[in-house]
């Protein structure tokens, strides 16, 4: 399916005098302006310069990169040299997520990772199949024919309700609203996070700020309520809080109410919304395009033919997958990664100064023509020769010590939520309904996605 003999030559001497090229912006702001005012535009145009790019935000030195080789050194081969992008350690993100999974770092991350494993064990999330089916059979049992939905909203409420039951075997169904609708306001600062306004807003007690601090103590009244039952309660539950306590009995160490807190927090945040988003475009892009849609349905009747689907149908829902492939290929729910150089060092044949932050973006290079022929277009058959060379040229997961310790779970979630709802109905878009893109932390519909149900059995 890709052109790797397309490939333009590259300069591989280190060009260590040199800084990448790219635009200047104005003196002070940099980039800034241009960026938020257009992101994707943005960075998708860079790409014209070249490979590594370099920009300016404000003080901050950034490289934007747009080869896969680089990508993989910087998520892989080379990780070594970075941590998290400065963007991940501000207060705010802070005050929501603290030092869980996301954003931690060195030997405290690794031992966090290591405990956290073995709940995301491909055999484990195998088991979290059937409460994912009956979640969205639950969720669907009173939608009606000629209804108005918006299924983005649908889709948040319904992955942040599993993720919640699986991992940490507890039922928000009564709270699931509340918690995204506070969680849906939280990201909003981050929409204009690299706006002046937000740098000052980070240093002060603003009512936008204050807000959101409310907000985060509203959600942490739910999660250590959800702790306090489980501690109460001393019940192995074998699901991922049971492992996450367990482990601070073993080394001495109690983990406390705090860090157990931080950790359901990240997975909360990084487990429902990316899923959700995958789902919502996903249904979107068979909205509208009939012929994938009409082999989608045929799919089900093969292989379901009526029935509930479970684990041991995935393999056999071989479109349904590569739809959800290609939909995170067009609408990739991580846009973007972000790294720190923590030391001086090399990338693409340029020197890397400490402290740059440096991008890769999955928006641009998911789209790249030259990886992906008609890359715009919405062609899950693109993926029945597998997945595409260079491996990086598509990496919705990341890549590298830090990849999406869900990916698992985010893959089985969509192809069996698809396949259960897909079987009962059908959407066509509102057509009074404009469908956008919002890239904030992560890839949304701005205003929903918009659709009146039609029933298919
Ligand atoms: C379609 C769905 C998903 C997408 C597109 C996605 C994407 C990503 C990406 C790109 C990263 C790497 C970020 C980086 O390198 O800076 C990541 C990390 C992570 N994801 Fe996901 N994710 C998804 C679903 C999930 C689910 C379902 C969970 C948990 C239930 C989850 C939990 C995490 C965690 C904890 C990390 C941090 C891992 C670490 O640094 O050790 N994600 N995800």
């Amino acid at each position: 399916m890709n052109t790797a003999e397309a490939l333009p030559t590259r300069k591989q001497e280190v060009n260590r005098a040199g800084t990448p090229p790219g635009p200047k912006g104005s003196l002070i702001m940099g980039v800034m302006r241009e960026f938020n005012r257009d992101t994707l535009g943005f960075v998708t145009r860079c790409r014209d310069y070249g490979d590594v790019v370099h920009t300016r935000f404000l003080w901050v030195h950034a490289y934007f990169l747009y080869n896969p080789s680089d990508i993989e050194s910087l998520l892989t081969t080379n990780a070594k040299s970075y941590r998290k992008a400065e963007s991940l350690r501000s207060p705010f993100f802070h005050r929501l997520v603290g030092n869980g999974l996301v954003t931690s770092e060195g030997d405290f991350w690794r031992r966090q990772r290591r405990l956290a494993q073995p709940a995301f064990h491909r055999q484990r999330i195998s088991s979290y199949g059937d409460v994912m089916v009956q979640y969205a059979q639950r969720a669907i049992a009173s939608w009606k024919d000629g209804e108005r939905r918006d299924l983005a909203r649908d889709m948040t409420r319904l992955t942040l309700e599993i993720v919640v039951k699986t991992l940490f075997n507890s039922d928000v169904s009564n709270d699931a609203d509340h918690i995204g609708e506070i969680l849906s306001g939280l990201v909003k600062p981050f929409a204009s996070q690299a706006t002046l306004k937000w740098i000052a807003d980070n240093r002060l007690p603003t009512p936008g700020h204050r807000r959101y601090f409310r907000a985060v103590s509203e959600i942490d009244r739910i999660v250590f309520r959800i702790i306090a039952e489980r501690r109460a309660s001393g019940y192995d539950e074998g699901d991922l809080l049971s492992m996450l306590l367990q482990a601070q009995d073993d080394d001495g160490t109690r983990m406390s109410d705090a860090q157990l807190r931080d950790e359901v927090m990240t997975l909360f945040l990084a487990g429902h919304e990316t899923t959700a988003l995958a789902l919502s475009w996903s249904w979107y892009l068979l909205a509208t395009h009939p012929q994938a849609e009409q082999k989608f349905h045929a799919e089900l009747e093969e292989v379901l033919g009526g029935r509930a689907p479970n684990v041991s149908d995935l393999p056999k829902l071989k479109y349904t997958e590569m739809i959800t492939k290609e939909a995170m290929r067009l609408y990739p729910p991580a846009y973007a990664v972000g790294r720190e150089a923590i030391e001086e060092t090399e990338i693409g044949g340029y020197r890397v100064p400490k402290g740059t932050q440096l991008f890769a973006f999955q928006w641009v290079t998911h789209r790249d023509p030259r990886y992906f022929d008609e890359p715009d277009a919405f062609k899950p058959e693109r993926w029945s020769n597998g997945d595409p060379s260079p491996k990086y040229a598509y990496f919705p997961f990341g890549g590298g010590p830090r990849q999406c310790i869900g990916n698992y779970f985010a893959m089985m979630e969509i192809v069996l939520l698809l396949a259960t709802i897909g079987q009962r109905f059908r959407f066509k878009l509102d057509p009074e309904h404009r469908v956008e893109v919002l890239p904030v932390l992560s890839l949304r519909p701005k205003t929903g996605i918009k659709v009146i149900i039609e029933p298919r059995i």
